[in-house]
């Protein structure tokens, strides 16, 4: 079996490339390389470099290296900027899997897993939160991303044979090894390791939350953890007709002061911190229900918040080295 994984050179793709290799699948990466990282591809797995919006492209780097299943990561996906630049975020993650689905569907290509978002639940209802509740994303970068399912579910409707899975993730964090960690400062923990090795307060967003201590409660997910959901959900598409989406988390819940704790562990000194307003749009909590995972892909996460911080902490100073 041969896996295309677009967006393979980023965080989460050289993580998802090491699994999918290790589970004794071929892999072939197809990137930009906007924000991903060369270096970071495997040994010995080919790149086609170039945007998964190029559909000539796809068709060709899917026959060229008989394809016979696709994993969609590539994307834009940091929240803010989305809501800034909301036609780009459409033009880049909505135009991007809608032409990937078309050379899909013209070369023949059979199996899907994409990678969605906790984001398409908004602000949820009940806490831990079920695949089947609303849908009411908060920012166009989760609108992005539920079209996106959308879509999928359409081609598969229309086609009969697409068997795909939509991964929602959580909030995810940590590296599998110490040179593929997240470089892109854009969530808790590494803002948080950012500002200590800057020597500035890290801010927390609100401690007047209806939580025990008053932060958001977030449900962290290891990056390892994660790939071994996407080798699985492959599998799963590989052996069954399937179109389904599922939570990928841990089903328990942190606060924003529980992972300044464990970062404070792991660098083994204090973090002080500074509360400041509130950040529009955050909810209170997000904590996924995983049964789902459980019973479809036969995964569960077994990474803890502490395994996130540190090898955060231990990717923070390879890259110093
Ligand atoms: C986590 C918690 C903040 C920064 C987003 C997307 C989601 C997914 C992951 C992926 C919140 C608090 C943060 C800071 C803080 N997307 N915080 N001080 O917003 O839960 O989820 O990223 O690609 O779809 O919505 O993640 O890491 O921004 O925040 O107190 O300086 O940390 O308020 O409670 P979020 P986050």
């Amino acid at each position: 079996m041969t896996w295309l994984l677009t967006g393979g050179a980023g965080y989460i793709g050289s993580h998802v490339a090491r699994s999918l290799l290790a589970s004794g699948r071929e892999v072939v990466v197809l990137d930009d390389l906007s924000t991903g990282h060369i270096e970071t591809i495997p040994a010995g797995v080919p790149l086609a470099q170039g945007s998964v919006g190029d559909s000539a492209f796809v068709v060709e780097t899917l026959r060229h290296h008989d394809v016979t299943g696709v994993i969609h990561l590539a994307a834009k996906k940091a929240v803010g900027e989305s809501v800034e630049l909301p036609l780009y975020y459409y033009r880049e993650n909505v135009d991007g899997i809608l032409s990937l689905l078309e050379a899909m569907t013209e070369v023949g290509v059979k199996n899907f897993v994409y990678s969605s978002s906790a984001g398409v639940y908004g602000e949820p209802e009940t806490s831990p939160v079920l695949e089947d509740g609303p849908t009411v994303p908060m920012s166009p970068y989760g609108e992005t991303k539920l079209i996106g399912e959308w879509l999928t579910r359409d081609s598969a409707r229309i086609r009969g044979d697409l068997s795909w899975i939509a991964l929602r993730y959580f909030n995810v964090a940590g590296a599998g090894a110490p040179e593929l960690g997240d470089t892109s400062v854009a969530n808790l923990i590494p803002i948080v390791l950012r500002a200590v090795a800057n020597n500035v307060t890290p801010q927390v967003f609100g401690d007047d939350y209806p939580t025990p201590d008053g932060t958001c409660i977030r449900d962290y997910i290891h990056v390892a953890d994660l790939a071994d959901a996407h080798v699985q959900a492959a599998a799963v598409t590989e052996s069954e007709q399937i179109g389904n989406a599922i939570n990928i988390g841990t089903g328990n819940g942190d606060s924003v002061l529980d992972v300044i704790t464990s970062i404070s562990r792991a660098l083994n000194q204090p973090v002080p911190h500074q509360v400041v307003a509130r950040r529009a749009g955050d909810p209170a909590e997000l904590v996924a229900a995983i049964d789902k995972a459980e019973s479809v892909l036969n995964w569960t996460a077994s990474l803890d918040l502490d395994a996130m911080t540190e090898s955060a902490v231990a990717a923070q100073r390879a890259r110093k080295s």
